[in-house]
């Protein structure tokens, strides 16, 4: 019985050896150390054996059952363990490979001129100031010396909401806004960046909605000549150093007197071509002195303070810059289009 069990143990062992997985083992295990199994068989038929050899077979039973079960459990962690390193390897990063490029997005090209704008006139010493699209009349006009009635405001066609609100026409309402908030003390030097909304058909060079940054610088002694000094010096830092300005008599309502500033024309150099109607100069911005009335409605003292204020569109200056024919790609959003700016 001895001999029989110890035979079992080897054969156990060999199964368990051979055994792939922990389904295997789990039958290895049935098999010998089961109910049913062969250890129990000889257990069973210990009743026959003399008192002296009992305790031996027992003791030996229980020997070869710990032996069988050690020898599966260990094979059970081996297993499992391999199972483990496999799935890791499986699974594993491997850090050499070269990594799925990310599409890098480009920076809206008027995000990218807007902010360009700003650092300039930051650089003259003006600070950056935005106000709300949706406004009231009361800013978008009256107090920009644009009554009721006005025969001047059929030159900004609104989108009104209400009565009384609307979608601002242009970024001029936030120079009323700041005069006001700094009670009648200056300086007041601001640039103010932002969306406008105009009853426009939308063709090559008009948008119902676009982008306007509108400048004020209101201190004691503002003269002409620091309007004309200023956008000179802006011009040259945005267009180059070889362009040069002229101001023609204009009128706005909130500027006395007003000047249209033209900017030598970039593809001739003045000399005259098609781009500029052969005139060598093209137009680019509205400017002139704050009218008195405007100062006076915001608080301040027009006997002590003056100032002057302009306004441009930055799609027009965008498209000047960047030879860009048609306004409708700026809203349009091809990325073929917006692509080309990546390095601006
Ligand atoms: N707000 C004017 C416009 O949209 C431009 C402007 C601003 C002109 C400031 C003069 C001074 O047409």
């Amino acid at each position: 019985m001895i001999e029989r069990l110890e035979q079992l143990a080897e054969e156990a062992n060999q199964e368990t050896a051979k055994a792939e997985n922990v389904k295997e083992l789990d039958k290895v295990r049935v098999k010998y150390l089961g109910k049913k199994g062969p250890i129990t068989e000889v257990l069973r038929g210990m009743g026959k054996l003399t008192s002296e050899e009992r305790p031996k077979v027992g003791q030996k039973a229980n020997e070869v059952r710990e032996e069988i079960q050690k020898q599966i459990d260990e094979k059970t962690s081996a297993l499992e363990r391999k199972e483990l390193e496999s799935r890791l390897e499986a699974e594993g990063i491997d850090v050499t490979l070269p990594g799925k490029p990310l599409k890098r997005g480009a920076r809206h090209p008027l995000t990218a001129v807007v902010e360009e704008i700003e650092d300039i006139f930051i650089g003259l010493g003006f600070g950056v100031t935005e106000g709300p699209e949706i406004e009231t009349d009361y800013y978008n006009f009256e107090k920009l010396n644009l009554p009721k009635e006005h025969p001047a405001r059929d030159m900004q066609d609104s989108f009104y909401i209400t009565e009384e609100l609307l979608l601002r026409t242009q970024t001029s309402p936030v120079q009323a806004r700041t005069m006001e908030e700094r009670n009648g003390r200056g300086p007041v030097k601001i640039v103010c960046p932002g969306k406008v909304y105009r009853r426009d058909d939308d063709d090559a060079t008009h948008s119902h909605q676009f982008m306007q940054i509108e400048g004020l610088y209101v201190d004691e002694n503002i003269r002409m000549s620091d309007l004309k000094g200023v956008l000179e010096a802006f011009v040259k830092k945005y267009f180059g150093e070889e362009r040069s300005i002229r101001l023609r008599p204009s009128f706005f309502p909130f500027t006395e007197p007003s000047v249209e500033v033209d900017v030598t024309c970039g593809i001739c150099k003045g000399g005259g071509c098609r781009i500029c109607k052969h005139s060598g100069w093209i137009e680019v911005l509205g400017a002139g002195m704050v009218h008195p009335r405007v100062l006076e409605m915001s608080g301040f003292d027009p006997e002590v303070y003056s100032g002057f204020a302009f306004g441009m569109g930055v799609e027009r200056f965008a498209m000047l810059k960047y030879g860009i024919d048609d306004i409708r790609h700026f809203y349009t959003n091809d990325v073929r289009f917006l692509n080309q700016f990546k390095r601006v």
